[in-house]
């Protein structure tokens, strides 16, 4: 018997699931991260510009090339241009799955441990927590653990399949994260000392904005909203006829904005309460963090204890409801292209993931001399699609929509074909035609030709 493709059963679940795949570690360990290292403000502000120009028009048309054709990434460009080369867009975005699912379980994994470290209270105490990371993520084995039983988690709840298994978690999840990240916040601004913390996320300081800080703002704003690769046009082929595609793209951009942001609100007030600088980079979660929850709060040490529990738990959940989603990218186009199973197609994505990603948790270990392009394997999926399928997947999906596509079957989608009108339309087909293609092209080619000339 044929198994139903899916979909989601209400428009609060396509809200939940997609905000969920946004929202992730993107938000709350690499957002903080850059803009720690890149300027503060000023990195949020370019950021948010890139999120509104770029990403969104982004969004809006991975929405409408995915709803149109209730299709797998590749499918969907077959379908609509038969005998193109079109669906080469939608391989690279499956590609690219397998290789961000790799890299994105090995820091899941890591955050598996630590709430687990944190919750037996094996994180309390005087500890050196540089080398409690360091010792951690290069041991041989211990890291490749996590990271497989994370893949095996995020498993489980794709081959549930869409409405019980995606949409179900999304849905029970998304409201606790953000339960989680409002009591955090408050716990973090009370804290002696925020208001520092507060001044380096609210004053931009430009004179930290070069080339390259805008290349990983773009970087960031593509990441974060999963654009580019084909995730959302996957999700967006189990949407249901009266989903609204610009109401429901502006929330989930709201939604994960807010919360980078108030994942900014936790952490800096927090890290510069104790003096800590920072721009520690990668390990501000890992090694900062732990320090700061053990010294912040003098004789009341169970506020730290719990700060800590919960913080890694947020961590955790946010990196679960973004997995899924790129698990579902590769495992949407195995089950249609080679008709198998849900079951089947998934454990495929989890045996290449699992392959893959103990490659990347072995770069900060046993494999760290194992380098291409000076970069471990690790570091080389992240610049890949980061920095170099995301931005090129989105210039093709905007080129797709704005040049390719037939405007009455663009109109159409935005507008639910004519029952909900839309007074954005003109907006967005200047973005997708003409701003998007053309600023991602020239960030990107400058990245790519100044860095081949200057450097
Ligand atoms: N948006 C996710 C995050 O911010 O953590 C990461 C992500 C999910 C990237 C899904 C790409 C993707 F297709």
């Amino acid at each position: 018997m044929k198994e139903e493709r899916g979909h989601f059963g209400s428009k609060l679940g396509v809200v939940l699931a997609s905000a969920g795949s946004a929202v992730g570690l993107g938000n709350i360990w690499r957002f903080p991260t850059e803009t720690g290292s890149n300027g503060g403000a000023a990195f949020i502000l370019i950021y948010l510009l890139f999120v509104l120009l770029l990403a969104l028009p982004v969004m809006i048309s991975e929405f409408v090339i995915g709803r149109h054709s209730r299709s797998n990434t590749v499918e969907a460009y077959r379908k609509m241009a038969p005998r193109t080369p079109w669906f080469v867009v939608g391989i690279f975005g499956v590609l690219s799955g397998f290789l961000v699912l790799s890299f994105y379980s090995v820091v899941a994994g890591w955050t598996v441990d630590y709430t687990m470290l944190s919750i037996t209270g094996s994180l309390s105490g005087n500890q050196d927590f540089g080398e409690v990371f360091g010792g951690f993520v290069s041991h041989p084995y211990r890291p490749v653990i996590f990271l497989l039983l994370f893949l095996l988690i995020t498993h489980v709840i794709v081959a549930k399949g869409i409405e019980s298994g995606i949409e179900k978690f999304s849905k029970l999840m998304m409201p606790l994260l953000l339960v989680i990240i409002i009591l955090l916040v408050v716990l973090s601004v009370s804290m002696p000392g925020a208001g520092e913390g507060l001044s380096f996320l609210l004053h931009p300081d430009f004179s930290r904005v070069t080339p390259r800080v805008v290349f990983s703002a773009m970087g960031q704003a593509f990441f974060s909203l999963s654009v580019g690769i084909g995730c959302l046009v996957t999700y967006s082929s189990y949407f249901s006829k009266e989903t609204r595609l610009l109401p429901s793209a502006l929330n989930v951009c709201i939604i994960d904005t807010m919360v980078a942001i108030l994942a900014g609100f936790i952490i800096f007030p927090t890290v510069f309460s104790v003096g800590v600088q920072p721009d520690a980079g990668p390990g501000l979660v890992f090694v900062t963090l732990p320090n700061v929850f053990n010294h912040a709060f003098g004789d009341a040490a169970w506020v730290g204890d719990i700060f800590s529990i919960l913080f890694y738990l947020l961590l955790l959940l946010a990196a679960l409801t973004s997995s899924i989603s790129m698990h579902e990218i590769s495992t949407a186009y195995i089950r249609e292209h080679y008709h198998v199973s849900r079951s089947r197609a998934a454990w495929i994505v989890t045996g290449v993931c699992m392959f893959l990603g103990t490659l990347c948790s072995l770069s900060f270990g046993p494999w760290k001399d194992v380098t291409f392009f000076g970069m471990g394997f690790f570091d080389l999926f992240d610049f890949l699609t980061a920095k170099f399928f995301m931005p090129l997947g989105g210039i093709g999906l905007c080129l797709f929509v704005g040049w390719y596509m037939d405007k009455k079957t663009v109109r159409d989608e935005l507008t639910n074909s004519g029952a909900a009108p839309t007074s954005l339309y003109g907006a967005f087909m200047f973005l997708v035609r003409f701003v998007a293609p053309v600023c991602i092209a020239l960030v990107f080619l400058n990245e790519l030709f100044g860095n081949l000339i200057f450097e």
